[in-house]
């Protein structure tokens, strides 16, 4: 591990972030930083950040951020290994010889196993594609062409079939995988009685392609009575390439049709059939979130993609709470977010099939900010325009806090244009709404001087301020002991950090995105958004013994944790009654 991350070192070293961006876009310098329209989301103004100093890029629309070899894997679409070679070129510098040659036997591994994991889903598919061009898939082909796609269409999505339950197990054994390995990739699952069988037999077979164009999962229709009962859709189970919840289908074609132009929005529907059908009906730039609610994950695919997006889910299953909360992460994502719906509960699949394409766009003009959406969830639930007054003065109280919450989620341009709206449709005055909102919005205004989540605890926001802190050299920052991290990210942060001072270097910013590769969006912001400016020095340096503190109780925490529990086996024990007052007396004192 050591020499790779030198290895690294040094091609970064070589490579300044600067020189690199702008070698594929143009950059203006303003003050330390080099200013552009995002690569990575379409804008018109340029939020795309690039700073000299900490070798890190960050960009305030999209919320992406990294050092110069991400950067390169997101502009090449590439791996981190190909981004590292590409640079390694560009600065002449030797590669070392092959991934396996080099000391980092872990990195080695770690990819050796994804490709054979790829290379297992890619013979499944080609498997799958097999069987539903073959005599036995013709009640697949003949269920498919009988919604009326194409053949065209299936090739497309690489649509296959499952004939039976241990052909495929059979096949993939027989080209040498390992039992092990393919119940690894998902493709696979053990049965009760021991035998190994296809996880989705008997079903019409949906590949799901990642970005780059590899299989990396599948879903399977039922086609027979028997599977229906065991739900119309299954997944290949979660894996280390595929989680649902974090990837959205036909990825792949979206990125396809952006590398011919920008594109203007992209459509997320709920089903593989819906982007099916809309795809063959010319609307090419269709995802779909496989039926669960949107996750920040998914925004990121979203936001790589494009800056607009329109939802059009089911008949009502957009206005299920979960599904609302979905559109708040696209919308904090800094995505437009477009609310489309599809009259008489029809999906989108079924609405082209009996009303055309031409009228599908109209819905498509139609839809609605989401804002406006929001509003006409309110009036749907609470009806404050009903004839009956009782009704009426029950309904307007739910009406104006549910409005006021709305509200609050908005800035500022978009409030005024809201409390407007609203103030007209209650009666309640515009001064009462901007009161409203004030008065929440001023207590969840606390001094922190990072956006730190809420959700998290006292001690895991202190763990990530204190890591920042030491990473960006703050002289005020100092930690003895490395403290016990719970998260990968943090572990591998600390790590770093204690790695750096035990060898007497200064650890940089850059380094965060080699020490903890794939982090969330998330993660990373807590380190590197936290605002160092001098105006903000002694706040900072406040708050960071304030943080060292909590750090150093919860370890003392858990040590006299620990000694409470010996203690209740061993009562009597003296040493270990010394040691708890010592804690104890510790632990006021701090
Ligand atoms: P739908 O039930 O709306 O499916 O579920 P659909 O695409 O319209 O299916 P057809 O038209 O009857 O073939 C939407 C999506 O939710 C996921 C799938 O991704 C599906 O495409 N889903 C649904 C499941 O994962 N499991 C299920 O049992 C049902
Ligand atoms: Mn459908």
């Amino acid at each position: 591990m050591a020499d790779y991350k030198s290895f690294i070192q040094q091609v970064k070293q070589a490579n300044d972030i600067v020189d690199v961006v702008g070698s594929y876009i143009e950059l203006r310098p303003r003050g330390t930083n080099h200013m552009a329209r995002c690569p990575f989301h379409g804008e018109k103004t340029p939020s795309f950040n690039v700073n000299r100093n900490m070798q890190i890029f960050k960009c305030f629309g999209c919320g992406e951020s990294g050092d110069v070899i991400t950067f390169v894997e997101k502009i090449e679409s590439c791996s981190t290994w190909e981004a590292v070679e590409i640079l390694a070129k560009r600065a002449n510098i030797p590669m070392p010889e092959t991934p396996s040659q080099r000391e980092d036997k872990q990195f080695a591994a770690r990819k050796k196993q994804k490709d054979l994991h790829l290379e297992i889903c890619r013979e499944t598919a080609v498997f799958y594609f097999k069987a539903y061009r073959s005599e036995k898939g013709k009640k697949a082909r003949d269920y498919f062409e009988g919604r009326g796609f194409s053949a065209d269409t299936a090739k497309k999505f690489g649509i296959g079939y499952s004939p039976d339950s241990y052909s495929l197990p059979n096949y993939l054994l027989g080209k040498g995988f390992s039992e092990e390995e393919c119940l690894k990739a998902g493709v696979i699952q053990k049965s009760k009685n021991g035998r190994l069988i296809d996880a989705l037999g008997r079903r019409l077979i949906v590949p799901i392609f990642n970005m780059q164009g590899k299989v990396i999962a599948f879903g399977g229709r039922a086609l027979e009575e028997q599977d229906l009962n065991f739900g119309k859709y299954k997944n290949t189970s979660d894996t280390p390439l595929f989680t649902k919840k974090n990837n959205l289908f036909a990825l792949n074609i979206a990125k396809e049709q952006k590398q011919q132009s920008a594109l203007k929005h992209l459509v997320v529907v709920e089903g593989y059939m819906d982007v099916i059908a809309m795809y063959q009906a010319g609307f090419k730039t269709t995802v779909a979130s496989m039926g669960t609610s949107l996750t920040a994950e998914q925004a990121r695919w979203l936001s790589r993609l494009t800056d607009t997006v329109y939802i059009c889910y089911d008949g009502d299953s957009a206005g299920q709470k979960a599904t609302v909360r979905g559109l708040d992460i696209l919308d904090e994502a800094g995505l437009e977010v477009r609310v489309m719906s599809v009259p008489n509960n029809q999906d989108p699949d079924e609405y082209i099939k009996a009303h055309g394409r031409d009228a599908f766009e109209k819905l498509i003009e139609q839809a609605m900010p989401l804002p406006d959406y929001k509003i006409q969830l309110l009036d749907n639930s609470f009806d404050i325009t009903s004839s009956d007054p009782a009704v009426r003065n029950n309904a307007m109280p739910k009406y104006v806090k549910g409005a006021i919450i709305m509200l609050r989620q908005l800035d500022e341009n978009r409030q005024r244009h809201y409390i407007s709206v609203l103030s007209a449709k209650t009666g309640y005055s515009t001064d009462y709404f901007m009161r409203k909102i004030a008065e929440k919005g001023s207590d969840s205004q606390t001094d922190e001087p990072t956006p730190m989540d809420n959700a998290m605890s006292p001690e895991t926001k202190a763990k990530f301020f204190v890591a920042s802190c030491l990473l960006h050299g703050q002289d005020y920052a100092s930690l003895d002991e490395k403290p016990r991290c719970d998260t990968l990210f943090l572990s591998n942060l600390y790590n770093y950090l204690f790695d750096c001072k035990q060898k007497g270097e200064q650890p940089t910013v850059d380094m965060l995105y080699t020490i903890c590769p794939n982090a969330t969006q998330e993660e990373y912001d807590q380190i590197i958004d936290v605002d160092f400016s001098p105006k903000r020095y002694s706040k900072n340096a406040q708050y960071f013994a304030e943080c060292k503190r909590v750090i150093l109780v919860e370890e003392l925490q858990k040590e006299k944790n620990k000694l409470l529990a010996q203690m209740k086996k061993d009562p009597t024990n003296v040493e270990l009654l010394h040691k708890l007052a010592e804690i104890s007396a510790k632990i006021t004192s701090i």
